[in-house]
């Protein structure tokens, strides 16, 4: 396919609330790559049924969670910003991509291996195939890039493989996309689980876009910081997860160097640090919290932009789809 410029997809999905994890990750440099790409960003919400969802809370998170893509600087007339669900492209490539993926390697997937464990009781075969579809996702649109937090890195990784077997077989009929994971925010833990990545599953630690400043205020100064003896902000991953996860998330939402943050902080006790981080966080969401509020208040609008992205998504996604049927021998209809 020729192309005039790279492609850029990325997608998230609509099962809970969205994160400072999410946002430091992946949302918040989404934006940027609409000057230098044709950038595809999708509302996965496909993906989001692999753990059990209240059908209505579903809905309300698709449209706010399509809102605040916008909010973070999304333009949904330069770029294609689409739901999932409204271009059936992605389950039906995602089902030929099944055949072309090995037991072994979805059992590989540590997605796979942390959500079975948590949710013992729901190890359905969307879990398992989860991996299958974001490959479709990305390779539909003839991905060049795929912007995620480092937790995705495996799963950008499969889609590579299942692509190169594909062309193996079939000739060149995918792009081979490439994961790109930021230097600031690619893993943002959990404030009171600093050893592990923060997620809603942990809601104490959680500290959520749309939270009211307040909230925020109490969740940073609720903080796990380290259990030394040391009252001192000194960045050290493995002898202070703690004090180091704040120490990033303030340089991800000033900008700021991680040198000229320690030092600004050197020689203060938590109790100035942990507010610090705090203010800081509240500044950095808080025009993405506005702006969101605000276009929620246009659900028409907002239903009129999903509609449009579809379009635009299907019509590229279609080209492919009717390739890769011709590749394997299915007959036109
Ligand atoms: P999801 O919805 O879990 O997360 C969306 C994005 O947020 C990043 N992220 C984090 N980054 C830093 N620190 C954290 N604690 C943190 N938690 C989440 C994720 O890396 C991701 O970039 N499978 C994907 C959604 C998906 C997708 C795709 C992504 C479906 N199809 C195609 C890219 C391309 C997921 O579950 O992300």
């Amino acid at each position: 396919m020729i192309k005039d410029r790279k492609i850029s997809f990325s997608g998230i999905q609509p099962s809970g609330d969205i994160h400072l994890g999410n946002y430091m990750g992946a949302l918040r440099h989404w934006p940027t790559y609409q000057d230098a790409y044709d950038c595809v960003y999708c509302v996965v919400d496909q993906h989001a049924i692999t753990l059990r969802q209240e059908p209505a809370v579903l809905r309300r998170r698709s449209v706010e969670l399509f809102a605040q893509l916008i909010a973070c600087g999304i333009d949904p007339d330069r770029s294609i910003l689409f739901v999932q669900s409204h271009v059936p492209h992605h389950a039906e490539l995602a089902w030929i991509l099944n055949c072309f993926t090995m037991f072994g390697e979805l059992s590989r997937m540590t997605q796979f291996k942390d959500k079975s464990a948590k949710h013992a009781d729901n190890i359905n075969a969307g879990l398992f195939t989860y991996p299958t579809l974001m490959a479709a996702d990305i390779l539909l649109y003839q991905t060049d890039i795929v912007p995620v937090g480092e937790d995705q890195r495996q799963h950008v990784e499969l889609t590579r493989d299942i692509a190169q077997r594909f062309n193996g077989v079939y000739g060149d009929v995918f792009t081979m996309p490439e994961a790109v994971i930021p230097r600031q925010g690619a893993r943002v833990m959990g404030l009171s689980t600093p050893e592990s990545k923060m997620s809603k599953s942990i809601p104490e630690g959680c500290v959520f876009v749309m939270d009211k400043p307040e909230e925020i205020m109490r969740k940073f100064k609720r903080a796990v910081t380290d259990s030394d003896t040391e009252n001192c902000v000194r960045y050290d991953r493995s002898a202070k997860p703690g004090v180091s996860n704040l120490l990033d998330i303030y340089c991800a939402a000033t900008g700021e160097s991680l040198e000229a943050a320690q030092s600004r902080f050197a020689g203060q006790g938590y109790g100035v640090f942990k507010p610090a981080v705090g203010e800081a966080v509240v500044e950095c969401l808080r025009p993405v919290r506005e702006e969101t509020e605000r276009l929620l208040n246009d659900k028409g609008e907002l239903e009129r932009l999903m509609r449009q992205g579809a379009e635009k998504a299907a019509s590229v996604a279609g080209r492919t789809l009717s390739k890769v049927k011709k590749k394997v021998g299915f007959l036109p209809r």
